[in-house]
């Protein structure tokens, strides 16, 4: 099979683990440059290169912490010097914003500090990377925003991060209407319950397991290659004409 992003470059956030980690995979896969980016798991992101370049293909690793919004100008410089010195350009072609912190806590333990805190990385974060991104972002190109179910269906259990994927569902909207005139296409990708280290406490409990899987027509869990395949369809030339959606990944998530 050809490789369908041959010669295209990807920057992932939060490609350390879990669902970035597959993105980054995955992207790398089809044969684009990948840059993740990781904040406290250095070991997992050099893990993650040695898997993709002992696959044969090409990535590289940056540090991020955005959490802090000063972060993303250094992160973009570095981008660049690496970009001009593999390819002899910084052009960007994908851009994958999937770096997420666990949003739990209820309604009533919420305080301003974890509001803040929940919202810097999943909603700040994004506008800005996106917006430092756009100088480097090539005409034709992709942004894909990793959000959740919960964006659209809120749970109680998450009321802070639920309000911030809203916002990321929001935001493809209005960024899809900002960036079509260049070709870029801007959709979101919303996963149901995915296996990965953000609910690993939920799947200790077998109860709750059972409860989700019930309530999932495919009757399981998602496997973090479940997601990536979906941005590799919204990262590649057969998804052109698909802009502005929000493409939920859930297996059919409490239909
Ligand atoms: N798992 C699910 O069921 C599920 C469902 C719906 C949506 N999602 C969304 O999918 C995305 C990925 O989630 P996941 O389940 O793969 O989570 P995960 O396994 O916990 O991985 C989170 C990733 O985000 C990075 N990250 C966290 N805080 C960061 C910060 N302050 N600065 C930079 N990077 C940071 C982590 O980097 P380090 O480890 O290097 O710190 C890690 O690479 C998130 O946006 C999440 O909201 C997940």
């Amino acid at each position: 099979m050809p490789q369908s992003l041959m010669g295209k470059t990807a920057l992932v956030t939060g490609g350390s683990r879990g669902i970035g980690r597959s993105i980054a995979e995955r992207l790398a896969k089809e044969g684009a440059t990948v840059a993740l980016t990781y904040n406290a798991s250095k070991s997992g992101a050099e893990e993650v290169v040695e898997a993709i370049e002992s696959a044969d293909g090409s990535a590289f690793a940056l540090h991020s912490d955005l959490s802090d919004v000063q972060a993303i100008p250094t992160l973009f410089e570095q981008l660049d010097r690496e970009l001009i010195r593999r390819n002899g350009s910084k052009a960007l072609d994908i851009l994958v914003n999937n770096a997420g912190n666990s949003g739990w806590g209820s309604f009533r333990d919420a305080t301003p500090d974890n509001w803040d805190a929940i919202f810097a990385v999943h909603a700040r974060a994004p506008f800005f990377v996106v917006q430092a991104a756009l100088s480097r972002l090539s005409d034709g190109g992709r942004i894909i925003n990793i959000t959740s179910g919960a964006g659209a269906r809120a749970m109680s259990a998450v009321p802070i991060y639920s309000m911030a994927k809203a916002s990321i569902n929001n935001l493809t909207h209005a960024l899809a209407q900002e960036l079509g005139p260049y070709g870029i296409t801007v959709n979101a990708v919303a996963p149901g319950w995915v296996r990965t280290d953000m609910n690993a406490a939920v799947r200790e409990n077998v109860d709750m397991v059972k409860m989700i899987e019930a309530d999932t027509a495919l009757g399981r869990f998602g496997e973090t290659s479940d997601i990536a395949a979906v941005v590799a369809y919204l990262a590649c030339e057969e998804s052109r004409w698909v802009t502005a959606q929000v493409i939920e990944a859930s297996g059919g998530y409490k239909l």
